[in-house]
């Protein structure tokens, strides 16, 4: 504990000592460090003196006990009041046991599991030395140009509410004080970084507040509900202001309206981004604009410890605005138990027992099999044992299947296809890798037609390198590279049943895949334990579960295409549509290849009496939506059962479908459950033209089922309110 209250130890700080409270740099400005000194690259241009960097409140991906406790001792050593380093990583999916990336735990529709992989994420991480994660991500995402789709759980705010909040738990816990397992939660990219227009990283971003507030706002919103403790700023303007500058998003909405006290920072050099972006002249106005909009700590550029103290001497910055950030950096600290043990849960021989252990990486396998999505299947999976497999493909034996922001987790240790598939007792497995991600040669074709000429079936395993999606991973192609689509041309020709496994970071344009392959098993990056997750996939020892939480294109032409889009006026598919003048593409369907919340699996569900306990809603009363979902299969699965509204007139546009809940069930052949959902006027609130945020008395359709495609709607009507039901 502080011995003192935290307000006399920030009136005994100088000016600079708080200042440089205020600045996060990356491990080798600091002493102690592995690669001390080693100022290179990037780093070498921020021009930061040493004493700066010494005194620096915060330090950006040590890695391992030994070096946090080394830095951190060295820190103290050299610290006037001995206010010890708070140590900050990008824990994403995994610290050494690496889960499948974001977008593919969206698809598991599993928050339970989410919750336990980021807890274990959070042990790992606190017994290597980290304090807190840059995680969750909460951006909704629509355009899979973009390549960090791969690091958000997709394109609803429903979904991604409950997934914010999963992932705060567990990395946080429920004391963080006294739980030294657990680390503290930074959620990111405050505001709709997710939608940058074009797919293109850090571009400009531009709608309205309305928008914002309906779609991109709400998970942000969950994980600060959650208790997370910190927030990260984005890289992108909002309404024109770059969101590291921005007063309104940060004060007015984020402190004032959300009333959120915790620390909040900048994303990477986004203080002095508004240089380029073009709304501050220099550093030092870049500075100013930070701080006022409310940024207490700055990531990697050194605009504070430039100019802040030049700014308040000359009485433009009040220094009231450091000191409320100064002390909200020490009450974390003070949270974190880092003045009592600044070296917290750092434990070089824990660190050994307890990272990648055998029961971190069974549940890296279970959630990497609720992950994969089967998108199609005719007949070949799964496998047949006795069946001779070919595993051909890029993928087939590569351990590039962590997928990015996977600093810790080692390719050399990731099962591959290959060798998951070995560990079975399998009669004969044939292997070539055919080509490589985006060159190959005819060669390598031929040796692929060898292996499959000798095989009852081929498992294709495709994809994008890790790199390829990611931040700055935008591509406009998203289609696989050409040389493995010419692999599936070849593998077609010789008429054997094709299994394609795909791992990506983004919904991909299938084209060139889905038509020549018999079953397309969609596995993402799915982390340290992929191979053995997909194998028993393949082999039916687990049953595909996995739900697209993000739309797979028909084609790129289609982007942004989500499933919670609007009508116009002319839809295409209205009995009175006319055969030109509708809303429609000449050349490709309006409807995306695979929707939101579409997935198969080895069995077959039926979702029939779907009813409603009323049709009519009153503003106090509750709505019953249910429906009875029968195993018709042979194989015992899991389902994901969804609840959508539509609101018939709304006083602004509405969605055509809005997920409102979900559950998901597991049946046994044969077996029937009835799954029931309730629904309340509160469930129907959106936001008004003049951003009120209620419903409105009408006509509503809900639907219940597999996806939000081909759904029956059950037709309901909420009545009219008082002004006093409104609370
Ligand atoms: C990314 C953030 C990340 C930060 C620190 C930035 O480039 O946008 O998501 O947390 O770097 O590594």
């Amino acid at each position: 504990m502080l011995t003192a209250p935290r307000e006399t130890l920030l009136a005994s700080m100088t000016l600079d000592e708080k200042i440089a409270q205020l600045l996060q740099l990356a491990a080798p400005f600091f002493k102690g460090s592995e690669h001390e000194g080693q100022i290179t690259g990037p780093l070498a241009g921020l021009g930061i003196s040493e004493s700066t960097a010494a005194a620096a409140g915060s330090v950006l991906g040590a890695s391992g006990a030994k070096e946090s406790i080394s830095i951190q001792k060295a820190y103290l050593e050299e610290s006037r009041h001995g206010i010890p380093l708070l140590i900050m990583a990008d824990i994403i999916h995994g610290y050494k046991t690496i889960f499948p990336v974001p977008i593919a735990i969206g698809c598991s529709w599993d928050t339970v599991l989410a919750e336990e992989s980021a807890a274990i994420a959070a042990l790992e991480a606190a017994v290597s030395g980290i304090h807190v994660t840059f995680a969750p991500m909460a951006d909704l995402v629509r355009d899979p140009r973009w390549g960090r789709v791969m690091e958000s759980t997709g394109e609803d705010p429903y979904l991604n509410s409950v997934f914010a909040r999963a992932f705060v738990r567990g990395f946080q816990g429920k004391n963080l004080t006294e739980d030294l397992s657990k680390i503290a939660s930074c959620v990111k990219h405050f505001a709709a970084y997710g939608a940058a227009e074009g797919g293109r990283d850090y571009n400009t971003v531009n709608m309205s507040e309305r928008e914002l507030r309906e779609l991109y706002l709400p998970a942000y919103k969950a994980a600060l509900e959650e208790g997370a403790e910190m927030v990260m700023t984005s890289f992108n303007v909002v309404d024109g202001v770059p969101a590291t500058g921005n007063k309104w998003l940060m004060r007015k909405l984020l402190r004032e309206e959300w009333q959120f006290n915790g620390i909040l920072i900048s994303d990477w050099g986004a203080v002095k981004e508004q240089i380029p972006h073009g709304t501050a002249e220099d550093e030092k106005e870049a500075a100013k604009k930070a701080i006022e909009a409310g940024v207490d700590i700055e990531m990697m550029t050194a605009c504070y410890p430039g100019y802040l103290k030049e700014l308040i001497e000359e009485g433009s910055v009040n220094e009231g605005l450091v000191d409320e950030a100064v002390l909200r950096i020490l009450d974390l600290k003070e949270k974190l138990g880092l003045f009592d043990n600044p070296y917290r849960a750092a434990d070089e021989e824990k660190e050994q027992e307890i990272v990648f252990s055998k029961q971190h990486r069974d549940t890296a396998r279970i959630l990497a099999e609720k992950s994969c999505v089967l998108l199609k299947n005719e007949g070949v999976l799964p496998l047949q044992k006795e069946q001779k497999i070919a595993v051909i493909g890029p993928f087939a034996d590569n351990g590039d299947i962590l997928g990015p922001w996977s600093w810790h987790g080692s390719k050399e240790d990731a099962v591959t296809v290959l060798a998951g598939l070995q560990k079975k007792n399998l009669p004969e497995i044939l292997t070539a890798q055919g080509s490589h991600i985006e060159t190959g040669s005819e060669e390598m074709l031929k040796e692929a037609e060898k292996a499959a000429e000798q095989a009852d079936v081929i498992v294709l395993a495709l994809g994008e390198a890790s790199e390829m999606s990611g931040e700055a991973g935008s591509r406009a192609s998203i289609q696989l590279p050409p040389v493995q689509l010419q692999l599936v041309q070849r593998m077609k020709a010789m008429k054997k049943p094709i299994a394609a496994v795909l791992f990506n970071g983004r919904p991909l344009d299938l084209h060139g895949v889905i038509e020549h392959c018999d079953a397309v098993l969609e596995a993402w990056f799915p982390g340290s334990e992929g191979g053995d997750a997909i194998t028993n996939l393949l082999l039916g020892e687990a049953n595909p579960s996995g739900k697209l939480s993000m739309s797979f294109p028909y084609s790129a032409g289609q982007i942004p295409v989500y499933y919670n889009n609007y009508n116009t006026g002319r839809p295409k598919d209205a009995p009175d549509a006319q055969e030109r003048y509708v809303s429609q593409y000449l050349d490709i369907p309006n409807e995306p290849l695979f929707p939101f919340g579409f997935g198969l699996s080895y069995t077959a569900f039926d979702c029939s009496h779907a009813s409603l306990s009323s049709e009519i809603l009153s503003p106090q009363g509750e709505l019953t939506v249910s429906a009875q979902v029968t195993n018709t299969g042979e194989y015992a699965g899991e389902e994901v059962v969804q609840l959508y509204v539509q609101d018939l007139s709304g006083e602004v546009v509405r969605p055509l479908k809005e997920l409102k809940a979900f559950q998901k069930i597991e049946l046994a052949p044969g077996e029937t459950k009835e799954v029931s959902f309730t629904l309340s006027e509160k469930d129907l609130r959106y936001y008004h033209s003049d951003l009120s945020f209620k419903s409105d008395a009408g006509k509503f359709h809900a639907f219940i089922g597999g996806s939000s495609r081909d759904l029956a709607p059950l037709s309901f009507e909420l009545l009219h309110m008082k002004e006093e039901d409104m609370k």
